[in-house]
């Protein structure tokens, strides 16, 4: 793709990643909700846990960390809320039933940020409350920037007295070094990621090489700090440059990548001895999260055009 389709391609995929309209047609259509999920699968592992579970177990086998995500988010009703802290919370016991030490990653607009913050608060602690009975960590994922403050409260509220749960952070808004520097009072594991959602360029910086530069400079400070940090992204330069500053050896570092993307690179880290995760999604609410893995690679339309004519390609990802 040319440089100036790619960008209204990225702008275009964003924009129908939050359209809700669109998300609805394609639920009620099973024809497009079937082609759709052909291509889904590259990046999410199925429908139920139990597809989930097994391929995690799979990947802990070759030696992987796993984060496992029951996908979702912007739940409408209290009951949905309920429901879907309910299928974290089965979740959690299922993979403590199959040895699965995994983290349980979750975004806080699926158990109830969009409905009322108290309820997050509850679905939260209760999660993280059976999580520790499992001995599993829970990690929280960061949506767009109108939530940023919501999900920073009720991370510090729960973090408190659940230390196994971590957060995310978005390397692109500006705002990002001064959050940084506050989790770090905190005990869970910060996520570092460059931010998946579009935001006004007042409020953050686009993809280049001064962003790469921030996520660098953010890993090191949380490395030096001495605190448990995820580095979660392909980005071989970025991951290349961490690796040489020899960030990638800190005790309570790792990488993660999400399931379906560069997995030799991480295979490749792996080999190497580093600790490694892959971040793997369930669920039918997969369409938003297919649109952001499309967004930000946009070669991956035409990967994603040949998976819904040759399904089987999905089958075999190389880790
Ligand atoms: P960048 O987008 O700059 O890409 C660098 C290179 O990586 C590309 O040139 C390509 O080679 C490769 N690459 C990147 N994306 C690819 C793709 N989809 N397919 C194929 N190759 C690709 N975001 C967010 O806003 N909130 C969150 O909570 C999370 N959580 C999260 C967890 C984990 C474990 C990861 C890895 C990522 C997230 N993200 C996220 C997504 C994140 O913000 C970001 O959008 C993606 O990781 C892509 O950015 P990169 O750092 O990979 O680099």
């Amino acid at each position: 793709m040319q440089a100036n389709e790619e960008i209204l391609a990225v702008n275009a995929l964003k924009s129908i990643a939050r359209n809700e309209g669109i998300k609805a047609h394609i639920q009620r259509s099973p024809d497009l909700y079937g082609l759709l999920l052909r291509a889904a699968k590259r990046f999410v592992t199925g429908e139920t846990k139990e597809e989930c579970i097994a391929r995690a177990l799979n990947l802990m086998s070759k030696g992987y960390l796993v984060s496992l995500e029951y996908i979702g988010e912007n739940t409408k009703t209290d009951w949905e809320c309920v429901n879907a802290k309910d299928e974290f919370m089965r979740i959690i016991r299922s993979v403590g039933d199959n040895g699965v030490k995994s983290t349980i990653s979750l975004d806080l607009s699926h158990i109830g940020l969009s409905v009322d913050p108290d309820l997050t608060y509850s679905n939260l602690a209760e999660i993280a409350e059976e999580a520790v009975r499992h001995d599993l960590t829970v990690m929280i994922s960061m949506e767009e920037s109108a939530k940023t403050d919501q999900i920073f409260e009720l991370y510090k509220k729960t973090a408190r007295s659940c230390p196994n749960v971590g957060i995310t952070v978005q390397a692109h808004l500006y705002r990002t070094e001064k959050d940084l520097r506050e989790l770090l009072d905190y005990p869970g594991r910060i996520r570092i990621v460059k931010g998946a959602y579009q935001e006004p360029s007042a409020i953050a910086i686009p993809r280049s090489r001064q962003l790469d530069e921030r996520y660098i400079q953010f890993v090191e400070i949380a490395v030096k700090a001495g605190h448990p940090v995820s580095i979660a992204s392909h980005d071989e330069t970025v991951i290349e440059e961490v690796r040489r500053r020899g960030y990638l050896e800190h005790p309570h570092a790792e990488t993660e990548m999400l399931y379906g993307i560069r997995p030799g690179l991480l295979r490749a880290l792996n080999g190497a001895g580093y600790r490694t995760k892959v971040y793997l999604t369930y669920g039918k609410e997969w369409y938003l999260y297919l649109c952001h893995r499309l967004a930000e690679y946009p070669p991956n339309i035409y990967v994603a055009i040949a998976d819904i004519v040759e399904p089987a390609r999905t089958e075999a990802i190389p880790y």
